[in-house]
């Protein structure tokens, strides 16, 4: 069976914003100044074309040990989007999540960020989760963590949903651009069925028509779930193990 829809959860790595910016002789930073413009242009793509979930890899648990003048401008960047991209979002009808350890943060990062969520909460036309200072172990750690604290059995259905997206069905597909094709710790747990789509499109020039090829690849892919093509063939409609959520 070939998926004919949009995928309804759509995850990326967005890779690339270094190259991008080295190549023009910028800083680095300027990268990544850049790939906010285009996660811009991506939210309302996806938003126009449908697609109910969008989670970005924004700064992983690993970025830390990063130039200090690229960890400070990329904390720096957030706080700016917190300023002057959320209002646009929130009349955009997003809702925003922010997906990681928050321990590490500024106080007024942590307040930002819980703001964001509280003015945006309302909002049903696309779910935008950002994920920063986010791991993939990181989560299923703290997930195990605290379910153990509190004596509940772990299974699978239980760490999923302690997961930290556990608001958010498992993604359909998922988008890694600027030519590495690894997951770098990103959604460790919830991308066990996912379709991979790997692009050498850097970050800050993949646009709709880049997306457009990504959903086009999607829509080629059989999806399973573990069962053979001749069942799904025989009308068995292919389900994914975990029960998804809202
Ligand atoms: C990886 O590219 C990208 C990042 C580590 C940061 C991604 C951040 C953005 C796209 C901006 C959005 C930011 C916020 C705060 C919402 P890279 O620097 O590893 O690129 P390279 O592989 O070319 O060096």
């Amino acid at each position: 069976m070939t998926a004919q829809r949009v995928p309804r959860h759509v995850a990326i790595v967005m890779d690339g914003n270094g190259r991008w910016a080295t190549r023009r002789f910028l800083p680095r930073v300027a990268g990544h100044r850049q790939g906010v413009e285009s996660l811009r242009r991506c939210v309302r793509a996806c938003s126009d074309r449908g697609i109910e979930v969008l989670t970005v890899f924004a700064f992983s648990s690993e970025n830390w040990n990063r130039p200090k003048d690229e960890v400070s401008g990329l904390m720096d960047l957030l706080l700016l989007v917190l300023q002057r991209e959320v209002p646009r979002l929130a009349a955009d009808g997003v809702q925003l999540h922010f997906v990681g350890d928050r321990t590490a943060l500024s106080a007024r990062l942590v307040s930002g960020l819980s703001k964001a969520e509280a003015d945006t909460a309302q909002n049903t036309r696309l779910v935008l989760n950002i994920c920063f200072n986010y791991g993939g172990r990181w989560d299923i750690a703290q997930a195990a963590a605290q379910l153990a604290r509190h004596g509940h059995p772990i299974t699978e259905e239980s760490l999923g949903r302690a997961m930290a997206l556990a608001h958010s069905p498992d993604p359909d597909l998922v988008i890694r651009t600027g030519g590495e094709q690894r997951f770098s710790n990103f959604l460790l747990w919830q991308s066990a069925y996912s379709e991979l789509y790997f692009t050498d499109c850097l970050w800050p020039e993949f646009d709709e028509a880049a997306l457009d090829l990504a959903i086009e690849a999607f829509r080629g892919r059989e999806r399973r779930f573990g069962k053979t093509s001749e069942q799904l063939v025989a009308g068995h409609q292919p389900q994914p193990l975990q029960s998804q959520v809202a």
